[in-house]
C-alpha cells in the first residue's frame, strides 16, 4: 500500500469514525490439535479490538466453512464440533472481516492442523 493511499485512508477513516483491528486474529491451539473420533474439539479466536463497525467472524477447516456451534463473547469467537475422520489433517482457522465500506480488513488467523486418532 502506497504511503499516500494509506494517508488518504487514514484521513477518510477519521472523518467516518470507522476503525479496524490492528492485528490479525489469533487462534487457540496455535499449531496443531489432537483428539479422538467422537470427541468435541474446541477452538477460539481472539482480537484485542473488533473495530467499528465490528468485524464478522467466520470459521474454516480445510475447504469447509464451519457453520454450526459457533458462539461469540466480547472479543472472542468459539467453534466447537465433533471430531470425525474427515477432519484428520485438516487445518482450521478463523477469519475476521470488517463490514466497513471505507477500510479494508479481511484477515485470517494462523492455521491449526487437526490430528484425529481412532479409539
Ligand atoms: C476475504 O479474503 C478471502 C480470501 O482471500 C476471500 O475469499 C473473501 O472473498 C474476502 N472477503 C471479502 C469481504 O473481501
Amino acid at each position: 500500500m502506497g504511503i499516500t493511499f494509506a494517508l488518504v485512508l487514514f484521513l477518510v477513516s477519521l472523518v467516518s469514525g470507522d476503525t479496524v483491528p490492528t492485528s490479525r486474529p489469533s487462534i487457540s491451539n496455535q499449531y496443531s490439535s489432537t483428539g479422538y473420533e467422537g470427541e468435541t474439539m474446541k477452538y477460539s479466536c481472539y482480537l484485542s479490538s473488533l473495530g467499528d463497525p465490528q468485524v464478522r467472524w467466520s470459521w474454516f477447516c480445510g475447504q469447509e466453512q464451519m457453520r454450526s456451534h459457533i458462539t461469540y463473547s466480547t472479543t472472542y469467537t468459539y467453534l466447537t464440533f465433533r471430531l470425525s475422520r474427515k477432519y484428520h489433517q485438516k487445518s482450521c482457522y478463523c477469519r475476521a472481516t470488517s463490514p466497513s465500506s471505507i477500510l479494508d480488513y479481511n484477515r485470517t488467523s494462523s492455521r491449526s492442523i487437526i490430528y484425529v486418532y481412532r479409539e
